[in-house]
């Protein structure tokens, strides 16, 4: 998996995501001697900032966010290369001053260079940036080649359908689609990735995965921060768009799509495009599908906690959720009259993202519920984080004289069998977009299709602004009305 020479180019060089991921990613392929010998790093920003000052900062943010502490040496290496250019992004000059850059170090190492855009800037300038690397020839440059341009572009992608579909349309004008890598950090996650290898590497679930043995499926990311300061995007983002679409429909699409026909991108990502087609329109109003709530204040981990409305650049008034709950019905063969449930949310009890999987019981004719049969149905359970690992429930007998029995609980744990010092989500998502693996990327299609089912919603919310909105206690697992979703089918949300 060797990457060519190649030289990462991070827009919003400043921001927070690059110290806190992308450095410290970059660091940690460095150390695993992953990255190609002639690398390059370059930060540009809006701010002059001095090369040297840069090197500074990116030292500081290995040295607060990395997994591995800093090694001079492995990081000498990069920070040799690395440099800044100044310059607004939509300023078409300063992209020639850019492309004058990356041929400067073409010149001096003689040889081509792939260049890997990361574009980690607000959405408003993602436009700009996009239309700047058409128009000065970077976005296609060395096309045909292997070694030509990628761009990766974070999160949000778009806040609606329609705004997906025309940043699509933007990206489209001056990239074609096997350049493009649209983060979702959760598939760089490796119990994520491990979603597949369980399903598809082992033949023990594969015959069960189905309507004749699912009861359910809840797949839960629960947060225990709040929005801290990010007031000002949260405000207009919300756990549905936030959460929901992006992360929580990644975890959807890879527990129940169809086994792709090889693990190639383009197959992988037509399966997940073909099960979120599947899932039907959700139901609005009373006795729907959707739940939508805001944290109130209360005690939280010893200690008061405000309410969302009362943190700090939050509209009193606000209508943004902070917790979204959802009933899908996937409509195939497969999955058809087995509710997949969703939910995230900020300040709940515990930070816990998982996959449960829920089996029929089975036939009542020995062991029935009573005094001495204690029975639990069958539950699989991905823990994508924080403790990583897969559980899965049976019914057990207690040892004694008589027959009693409890449920009893199988664990795999990633810390006992590989230990801690896993890769960040980061590491695995530029290293793939350095050697041209899109796998781990939304494709343009999937991004739309999962905006296609919630912009309904996401309208129909801001149409009502608080009616319905209900609330749930900081450090609590969620509101009423989101209990009331799994209700109507006799269903409780698992407390992870
Ligand atoms: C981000 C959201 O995409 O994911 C944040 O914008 C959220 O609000 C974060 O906190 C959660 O990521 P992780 O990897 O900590 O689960």
């Amino acid at each position: 998996r060797g990457a060519p020479p190649t030289v990462v180019v991070i827009f919003g060089a400043s921001g927070d995501l690059t110290a806190r991921k992308l450095i410290p990613a970059v660091f940690n392929l460095s150390y695993d001697n992953l990255l190609p010998a002639d690398f390059f790093l370059v930060g540009y920003g809006r701010k002059a900032i001095p090369d040297e000052e840069f090197r500074t900062l990116a030292t500081d943010a290995i040295k607060e966010f990395s997994r591995r502490e800093l090694n001079a040496e492995v990081w000498g290496r990069v920070a040799a290369n690395t440099s800044y250019v100044a310059g607004g992004y939509d300023e078409r000059a300063a992209f020639d001053r850019l492309a004058q850059h990356i041929a400067a170090i073409e010149k001096k190492i003689g040889r081509e260079v792939q260049t890997l855009f990361y574009i980690s800037t607000p959405p408003s300038v993602f436009g700009p940036i996009l239309q700047n690397l058409g128009a000065s020839g970077l976005a296609s440059k060395y096309l045909g080649q292997a070694h030509h341009s990628k761009v990766i572009i974070e999160k949000p992608f778009g806040k609606d359908l329609k705004s997906a579909q025309e940043l699509n349309k933007t990206i489209r004008s001056v990239l074609e689609e096997h350049q493009v890598y649209r983060i979702d950090h959760y598939l760089g996650k490796e119990t994520v990735q491990d979603l597949l290898v369980q399903r598809f590497a082992n033949s023990i679930f594969e015959p069960l995965w189905n309507r004749n043995f699912i009861d359910h499926v809840q797949i839960t990311v629960a947060e225990e921060v709040g929005v801290g300061t990010r007031g000002g995007y949260y405000e207009q983002s919300g756990a549905l768009r936030d959460m929901i679409q992006n992360h929580t429909m990644q975890l959807l699409a890879l527990t129940a799509m169809e086994p792709p026909v090889s693990l190639d991108a383009e197959a992988v990502r037509d399966e997940k495009v073909k099960v979120l087609k599947a899932i039907q329109p959700l139901r609005l109003g009373a006795g729907g599908d959707v739940a939508r709530a805001q944290y109130s204040e209360g005690m939280m981990g010893g200690k008061q906690a405000k309410g969302y409305l009362q943190e700090e650049g939050i509209n009193p008034q606000s209508a943004t959720e902070t917790y979204a709950g959802i009933r899908l019905s996937i409509n195939n063969w497969r999955w058809q009259g087995v509710p997949f449930y969703l939910r995230s949310g900020k300040r709940m009890a515990r930070r816990v993202t998982e996959i449960a999987v829920q089996f029929k019981r089975p036939p009542g004719t020995l062991f029935a519920e009573s005094d001495r049969f204690n029975l639990a149905p069958n539950t699989l359970a991905f823990q994508i984080q924080p403790d990583e690992g897969l559980s899965m429930i049976l019914n057990g007998k207690v040892p004694g004289l008589e027959t009693r029995t409890q449920p009893v609980k199988m664990n795999f744990r990633y810390s006992t069998t590989y230990g801690s010092n896993t890769p960040e989500a980061y590491e695995r998502l530029v290293l793939d977009a350095m050697v041209g693996d899109g796998t781990l990327f939304i494709r343009g299609d999937e991004a739309e299709t999962s905006w296609k089912l919630y912009t309904p919603v996401l309208e129909a919310w801001a149409a009502a602004g608080r009616e319905g909105m209900d609330s749930y206690p900081v450090g609590s697992w969620g509101p009423a009305n989101a209990d009331a979703l799994l209700a109507a089918s006799k269903h409780t949300w698992r407390q992870p």
